[in-house]
């Protein structure tokens, strides 16, 4: 799966059946701060990115901007083909369709495990009841905490509400899910619990695109390494190549310091 990377001003030009994921020349500021400058990305059907960078240089950002988290001030953006939607209806179709996954998992608090893994099926996707419940109980057993269905996320362990924010993503039966940072607030014994359950969705063939610090997976899973730094992609590569061979000097810093403490 190679990174078929779309060429500035081709919009008009068809997209490859394959593409999921198309940003286009990209650019947003927070005031005076450029930062995306000129992205340019596709992402397969199918293939993991793992977007890795130092710390403000537009990660998260860039996954904001792909479910209108946050707004762009030019270039474009499709998924599967459409241009995002403004507002509305489509909105919410397309938050459903784009899947997120935070650091901080950001369930209901005050709804069971099961309930905030049914929500969305009945709130956006119309799903029956009897309907939603059985696929929620199906995916909690698929991430492997099925048994804490009727508690509450405070009574979970981090590593288990993490699951809980996968499955209740899954749910909606994305065409992409994005993590940012997903492990980042987990204590370190939890940190594969939750890897895994990433590692088998790649697996299986769900479209992802990641924020992470953690290289195991990014080496084992990802088809491509996204390397940003200020606002830009400053490198795009195998796993392989990227940790073996990085061609930046930005990239190579970056590499120096993390793999090395
Ligand atoms: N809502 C906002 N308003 C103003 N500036 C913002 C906003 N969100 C992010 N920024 C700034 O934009 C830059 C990129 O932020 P972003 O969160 O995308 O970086 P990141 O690569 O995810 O960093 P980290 O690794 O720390 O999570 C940073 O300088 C940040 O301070
Ligand atoms: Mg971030």
């Amino acid at each position: 799966m190679s990174g078929v990377s779309v060429t500035k001003g081709a919009e008009d030009a068809a997209p490859a059946a394959n593409d999921l994921v198309v940003l286009s020349n990209v650019n947003k500021h927070f005031g005076a701060l450029h930062v995306l400058q000129d992205i340019d990305l596709t992402i397969a059907r199918g293939e993991v990115v793992v977007v890795i960078g130092p710390s403000g240089s537009g990660k998260s950002t860039l996954c904001r901007t792909i479910n209108r988290l946050e707004t762009i001030d030019s270039g474009a953006i499709s998924i599967d083909g459409k241009p995002l939607p403004e507002e509305g209806r489509e909105l919410a179709r397309l938050r459903a369709d784009v899947g997120m996954v935070f650091q901080s998992f950001n369930l209901f608090a005050h709804k069971t495990v099961l309930e905030n893994v049914m929500l969305g099926q009945l709130k956006v996707r119309k799903t029956d009841k009897k309907a939603a419940e059985d696929k929620a109980r199906s995916l909690l057993d698929r991430v492997g905490v099925a048994t804490q269905a009727d508690k509450y996320p405070a009574q979970l362990s981090g590593g288990q509400q993490q699951r809980v924010a996968i499955a209740r993503a899954l749910a909606m039966d994305p065409k992409v899910i994005l993590f940012d940072e997903p492990t980042s607030a987990l204590d370190p014994e939890m940190i594969n619990e939750v890897l895994d359950v990433m590692q088998q969705l790649a697996r299986d063939g769900m479209t992802m695109v990641v924020v992470t610090h953690e290289m195991g997976f990014a080496r084992s899973a990802a088809n491509r390494v996204v390397f940003m730094a200020d606002g830009k992609i400053v490198e795009e590569a195998t796993p392989d190549q990227f940790f073996s061979n990085p061609r930046s000097d930005r990239a190579k810093d970056f590499l120096s310091k993390i793999l090395h403490h």
